[in-house]
């Protein structure tokens, strides 16, 4: 069976096609039209500018998705595109465009979660996980902690009370210089501050707890896990403390060590994400783990999350980092299993702004 399938939920315009064989995909083309260097002027994302942009790239990267996969319209055998949740204006645009091309073509549809989709990206590696498991979205709008039952069966047992962790990396990332959107910046940032904090390249993460950098208490940040006993994250908590520490340092005009900085608030991310992780699989027994989303890619985190898999005896699953940002290529693989769960769309689907997982 061949997918062709769309996203437009936020600031990437992406377009492909995926073959299904049983519980095998391929991904044949993953186009991504990205419009960061577009964003990146006004230091995030601008709704309206969004839209626009998706209108213009829907049309030519489904030509070249096609042609990538080395297949006709007339041979695809369902639509799968992003309906929910992300910015309305942006949503539209793909959905729209889906419904007409399947439509004009009496093409089967379905219209995807986007977070399901995040979550999808881990069926199309070569050793895929398969339900049931617990999964991590970690992205720009989530930070949530889901058992996944099913395919197409997801239960929400731990999420973020307020602000999402790849949201907190962008905005205290941008006080601290780092390019729209900073998740990367910040990693690799991060990286320099653990070094030298510990003087070890290779096993930085444990000695950094130990280090004068951690414990003279020059930086106060608070865990955004809340207390034992529930799998919810505050994050806001923490961001606020980062940018009174940062004021601190400018009314004081002690210069800030922004390596080091960057460590600091990256350990407090990380270890709260490990923190949960690791209940959430002691709650879950057998369970393994699949962490997905644009914050899976961040390089700290990937190495944590597998030792508190392994320490757990659970397998870990996270996709290449070409599919953990947003792609069209995880919305087939989820529009795929949807398809085989019975579900059908057709030209009344609408786009939704809200998180469809509750
Ligand atoms: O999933 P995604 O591409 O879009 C949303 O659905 O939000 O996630 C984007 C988020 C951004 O906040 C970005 O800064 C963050 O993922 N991100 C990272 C890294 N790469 C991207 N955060 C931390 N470390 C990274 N290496
Ligand atoms: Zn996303």
């Amino acid at each position: 069976m061949l997918i062709l399938a769309f996203e437009s939920s936020c600031d990437e315009t992406a377009a492909a096609v995926v073959r299904a064989e049983g519980e095998r995909l391929t991904v044949l083309s993953n186009i991504v039209a990205t419009q960061i260097e577009t964003h990146r002027l006004y230091g995030g994302v601008v709704p309206e500018i969004a839209s626009r942009a998706h209108i213009e790239q829907i049309s030519p990267i489904t030509y070249e998705a096609l042609a990538e996969a080395g297949v006709t319209l007339s041979e695809i055998d369902l639509v799968a595109v992003t309906a929910q949740p992300g910015l309305i204006g942006a949503l539209l645009v793909a959905v729209n465009f889906a419904k007409s091309l399947a439509a004009a073509n009496g093409i089967p549809l379905v219209g995807v979660d986007h977070i399901k989709g995040h979550i999808a990206a881990s069926y199309l590696l070569e050793d895929a996980p398969k339900p049931p498991f617990i999964a991590l979205a970690l992205s720009g709008g989530h930070t949530s902690i889901y058992r996944v039952r099913s395919y197409t069966d997801y239960e929400i047992i731990g999420e973020t009370r307020d602000d999402a962790i790849g949201e907190s990396f962008d905005k205290i990332g941008r006080l601290i210089d780092i390019p729209y959107p900073a998740g990367r910046g910040f990693d690799a940032l991060s990286l320099e501050g653990f070094v030298r904090a510990t003087g070890d390249e290779g096993n930085y993460y444990h000695k950094y707890k130990k280090c004068d950098a951690y414990k003279n208490g020059n930086m106060p940040l608070p865990s955004p896990a809340l207390a034992d006993g529930s799998l919810d994250f505050s994050f806001s908590g923490l961001k606020t403390a980062a940018i009174n520490l940062l004021h601190r340092y400018e009314q004081t005009g002690e210069e800030l060590d922004r390596a080091l900085f960057a460590a600091r608030y990256t350990y407090e991310a990380c270890e709260a994400v490990a923190k949960k992780a690791q209940a959430a699989l002691a709650e879950n027994e057998g369970y393994d783990l699949v962490v997905a989303g644009g914050v899976a890619a961040n390089s700290h985190l990937r190495r944590r999350l597998a030792e508190v898999a392994a320490q757990s005896h659970r397998k870990l699953y996270i996709p290449s980092l070409a599919l953990c940002g947003d792609n069209a290529a995880m919305i087939g693989a989820q529009g795929y299993y949807e398809f085989c769960a019975g579900k059908r769309d057709d030209s009344t689907l609408n786009a939704s702004a809200l998180d469809g997982i509750r």
